[in-house]
């Protein structure tokens, strides 16, 4: 099959919802490097959107992977499952949580904390069911996760929206302080907004926003859906930030590529009870297993650091074009959630278009910004030659600006 005929089926049967992808059809991959279906081959800064942690074939995940295929693939939760059991504790004992919960995405881990953050109170006999969600946030797309992304292009659609959610502008605490009211139940923000632009909070903000809530018997929940799992060069990115939530979320890195999600919360907040929530695949043995080996690579490979270094190497290479250029650049992020924000004189996509051509697959994310998220076993070296492919196209569209 070629490329086109592939594109032939996805526009007649697929619905069309992916506007705008790349001409790319990747069939093969190796550590960081994708081939595409005509053999041309990619470094990868997208790695599935801050998914694949441990890049292509790793053999790690591949044991994982082989091992659960060979005995159970998939398992009811009417069962004991001897990875979720390992998992939950592997989990608790890296984070702060008392208690985990599996599921198969961000949203649905999402969906999982906001119920868990009402049940919190009505097992009390508290009658709190307000939900608090900051502007630019990205919480999924159910129809609650909706309602949470406090971005009107992915509500517009749905309106009215279900209720009780509410988005108020980031980084300013006395709007918190204003929207809490009796009936708030929780307040749910990323520490990192990766979808809108990779936008950072503030320390000051976050950890204010921390003591506010418990002040107010406020549930804070840290959506780290996109930051966690080392991609910040910490575990979890709230460890930059000297606070700690109630409940915290994950998926994305988790499974390195395999769906998983994960709701992890204080063994105070741990208030669901028989029946109250549950899934049919989520906490398998095959995702289990995956993020097991995962967690494991990341500690004995010593990722963590090595994340940190190479994200000081990325981001530095970032903050230097900035320099170098007169259009707007902003470098932005940690670790390797990094972005540089352009300004509208040059749309991101034309700079992502280029960067294929050379063989460097980035991608954009909210507010014209160029996102670089690559498997966290991405190494200086590859960074080194992304930076100055970059370099030269920005170099050649600010000529071209010029010309003009
Ligand atoms: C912070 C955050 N939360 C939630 C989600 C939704 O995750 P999923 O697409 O797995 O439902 C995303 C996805 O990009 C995300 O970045």
């Amino acid at each position: 099959m070629t490329l086109e005929n592939i594109k032939e089926l996805n526009d007649k049967y697929f619905v069309n919802i992916y506007t705008g992808r790349y001409p790319l059809c990747f069939t093969g991959g190796d550590g960081v490097v994708l081939t595409d279906i005509s053999g041309k081959k990619y470094i990868d800064f997208v790695a599935g959107i801050a998914v694949n942690s441990l890049g292509y074939n790793h053999p790690a995940l591949l044991n994982a992977i082989c091992e659960k295929a060979k005995s159970v693939m998939h398992c009811s939760n009417f069962y004991f499952i001897k990875e979720q059991s390992e998992l939950a504790e592997k989990l608790c004992q890296l984070s702060f949580g008392g208690k985990a919960f599996f599921a198969n995405s961000g949203a649905e881990a999402n969906e999982g904390a906001i119920k868990l953050a009402k049940k919190y109170f009505s097992k009390q006999g508290i009658k709190k069911h307000k939900i608090i969600t900051l502007e630019n946030s990205f919480h999924g797309r159910t129809l609650a996760m909706v309602a949470a992304t406090g971005q009107e292009k992915y509500q517009k659609p749905y309106k009215p929206l279900v209720n009780g959610i509410m988005n108020i502008p980031k980084g300013d605490i006395k709007a918190l302080e204003e929207a809490i009211d009796d009936e708030t139940c929780a307040v749910m923000m990323e520490l990192i907004q990766g979808e809108g632009g990779v936008e950072m909070m503030d320390k000051e903000y976050v950890q204010q926003v921390r003591k506010l809530c418990t002040e107010k018997g406020v549930l804070l929940i840290f959506d780290e859906v996109q930051t966690g799992i080392a991609r910040t060069g910490k575990m979890f990115a709230y460890e930059h930030f000297g606070v700690t939530p109630d409940i915290m979320t994950l998926a994305k890195g988790l499974g390195g590529g395999f769906p998983i999600g994960a709701i992890i919360a204080s063994e105070e907040c741990s208030a669901f009870e028989p029946g109250d929530h549950g899934t049919t695949f989520g906490g398998g043995p095959m995702a289990c297993a995956c993020a097991l080996a995962v967690l494991d690579t990341i500690e004995k490979g010593h990722l963590l650091a090595s994340v940190s270094d190479a994200g000081e190497c990325l981001m530095s290479g970032l903050k230097a074009l900035e320099d170098n250029y007169s259009s707007t650049l902003k470098a932005q992020g940690m670790g390797l959630l990094t972005g540089l924000k352009i300004d509208k004189s040059v749309n991101v996509g034309i700079i992502i278009n280029q960067m294929i051509e050379k063989g460097f697959l980035l991608c954009p994310s909210g507010g014209n910004t160029l996102r670089i998220v690559p498997p966290l076993i991405m190494d200086k070296k590859n960074i080194e030659e992304m930076l100055a492919a970059l370099d030269q196209v920005l170099e050649s569209i600010e000529k071209e600006n010029e010309s003009i």
